[in-house]
């Protein structure tokens, strides 16, 4: 089995051996990939691995090293700290908060910890030198001599290390910044990688670009290429790939790069589990195969899945009656396509299985603090690996949600691909709450179509993270051309968010609600009410179930 998503034994490739890399060592602040975005973001390749990484099993040398804040004081007895052999890589280090105290705990251990928490916006004063010691102001280069940057510490240097001089402070700390007087090692108290400190950007560059010389070369076209050559190699003049794909934007833009890096040898397997939304396995068929070329075998398992899901009403039974389903049917497409695959002696065998792993999720299964219980597995198709002896392949591991967006741009994919609201694997099920039959599927699709192309041409589709209507499992009285009915509610849902973890419900305004809430009772049969549901995430969920 493949670790961290790395194809078996392969490195060939990597982004570490094509882009300068500054390495993040993450100590469990909750802004630590924060750091990685920024510098990402100026063009620099980095990347995040847990604090306690061994730097002589690191298969490759940074061309920097930042040390990131933590929920952990340098004094509690649980404490993480960095291999001391960083110090001997002989390449700058920046200390981001409790980066700082770890820096100047590792050069006297005789810092006293701060009694005080500063959270919040802080004024840092630069302090400027002159003369021999000038090159230790790098990291503050081109920023105004006050200037506003958020601060969230308990601890606090009282005394500086030997060989440190101060660069900045603030009205609490006095040693907000602080730089090695024969070394390229600085610290900082302050989060330079939050949107709140306005000049963070300038930090951070300083430091990569400045001080470090790294090369701004990462971009999505230089990827790309990069990474076509990287699956080539791995997969090799012959071998085939098989993925599943659901539309969404991560597996189409994984298959849109093996199409092009490896043709036709990728197979891609579309699984209408029967409770996707209206003519979406159609539309996404259509989409894959024709606008993106992509080799797809589309399996249509309606009635498998309605027939398991009967009288299921338990929204977890739910979840794991068409994930453990859907393994079932990807299992044996996967074992006909290899098979044929096997008939043809041009070919050669399917060795690798695609998924379509964000970095994110990289991230949180090496978390030092070990791997987080939220992972999601649900798109693991985990099993086929043991019984087939496929390797995973795993082409987006390096990137972030948005990367992805700019790859899938790059690459020619259209738009309404690209920033396609996530939908889940479970789909329509865990939206029509309760049992599920073909009637509730049609009255929650039509309310769904209405709701999403109002949102699209009022333009509010990009606003929105994710919306959808829901089917409530109860039934109200209203009346409808002098009737009185007993129909059944729709909720609408929509959220904004940038990380899915939180969300807050999305303000529409009374007259959009009104023409959405005026058209699902007047089109759709069977329904009779309509809500918005003005829950944030925290305390509800986005799906309903
Ligand atoms: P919740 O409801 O947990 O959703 O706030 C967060 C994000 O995850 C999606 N989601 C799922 N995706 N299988 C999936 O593939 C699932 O079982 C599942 N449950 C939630 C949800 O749509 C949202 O984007």
């Amino acid at each position: 089995m493949a670790t961290n998503g790395q194809v078996n034994g392969a490195a060939v490739n990597e982004p570490h051996k094509s882009f300068d890399t500054i390495l993040v060592l993450d100590f469990g602040s909750q802004y630590s990939h924060l750091i990685t975005r920024r510098l990402r973001e100026i063009n620099v390749y980095s990347e995040m691995l847990p604090c306690t990484q061994k730097i002589a099993e690191l298969p490759w040398k940074p061309t920097g090293v930042i040390l990131s804040g933590s929920p952990y004081s340098v004094y509690d007895a649980d404490a993480p700290h960095v291999d001391p052999a960083v110090f001997e890589l002989g390449v700058p280090i920046l200390g981001i908060c409790y980066g700082l105290q770890e820096l100047a705990w590792h050069h006297g251990k005789n810092v006293a910890a701060g009694d005080k928490k500063e959270y919040g916006h802080a004024y840092l004063n630069i302090q400027r030198h002159t003369g021999k010691q000038e090159h230790i102001d790098r990291l503050f280069e081109g920023l105004d001599d006050q200037t506003e940057v958020w601060m969230s510490h308990g601890d606090k240097l009282s005394k500086l290390p030997d060989s440190f001089e101060p660069i900045a402070s603030t009205k609490n700390a006095p040693f907000a910044g602080i730089a090695s007087t024969d070394k390229p090692y600085f610290g900082i108290q302050f989060h330079p990688e939050v949107t709140h400190t306005p000049c963070g950007k300038e930090v951070i560059k300083n430091f990569a670009v400045n001080i470090c010389k790294a090369r701004q070369e990462w971009s999505m076209e230089a990827f790309v290429d990069k990474e076509i050559e990287r699956i080539r190699a791995t997969v090799g003049p012959k071998g085939q790939v098989i993925g599943a794909v659901s539309g969404g934007v991560d597996s189409t833009v994984a298959a849109k790069l093996m199409q092009q890096a490896i043709g036709d040898r990728f197979h891609a397997v579309l699984v209408d589990n029967g409770v996707l939304r209206m003519d979406e396995a159609k539309t996404v068929e259509k989409r894959l195969r024709e606008h993106l070329q992509i080799n797809l075998e589309v399996v249509d398992a309606t009635d498998l899945f309605l027939g398991k899901l009967k009288g299921v009403a338990d929204p977890e039974k739910k979840r794991k009656i068409i994930g453990n389903t859907f393994i079932e049917i990807f299992q044996d497409k996967a074992k006909a396509i290899a098979k044929a695959a096997e008939q043809t002696p041009s070919a050669g065998d399917i060795e690798f299985l695609l998924q379509g792993t964000l970095y994110p999720d990289v991230i949180e299964s090496i978390s030092f603090k070990g791997p987080s219980a939220t992972i999601k597995t649900h798109h693991n198709v985990g099993g086929l690996l043991k019984d087939m002896h496929l390797k995973l392949i795993e082409p987006l591991r390096e990137l972030f949600k948005d990367e992805v967006r700019a790859l899938g741009t790059t690459l020619g994919i259209p738009e309404e691909l690209v920033w396609r609201h996530p939908f889940p694997g479970p789909g329509l099920a865990i939206r029509i709450l309760g049992e599920i039959n073909e009637e509730q599927l049609r009255i929650a699709r039509e309310a769904d179509k209405i709701f999403i192309d109002e949102i699209v041409a009022a333009g509010l589709y990009r606003k929105t993270s994710q919306a959808f209507a829901a089917l409530l499992p109860v039934k109200a009285v209203g009346v409808m051309g002098d009737k009185r009915v007993h129909a059944q509610v729709i909720a609408l849902r929509a959220v904004e968010t940038t990380d899915f973890m939180t969300a807050d419900w999305y303000p529409f305004d009374g007259e959009f609600l009104k023409r959405v809430s005026r058209r699902i009772v007047n089109e759709v049969d069977g329904v009779c009410r309509v809500v918005y549901d003005v829950t944030s995430k925290p305390p509800g969920t986005i799906e309903m179930e």
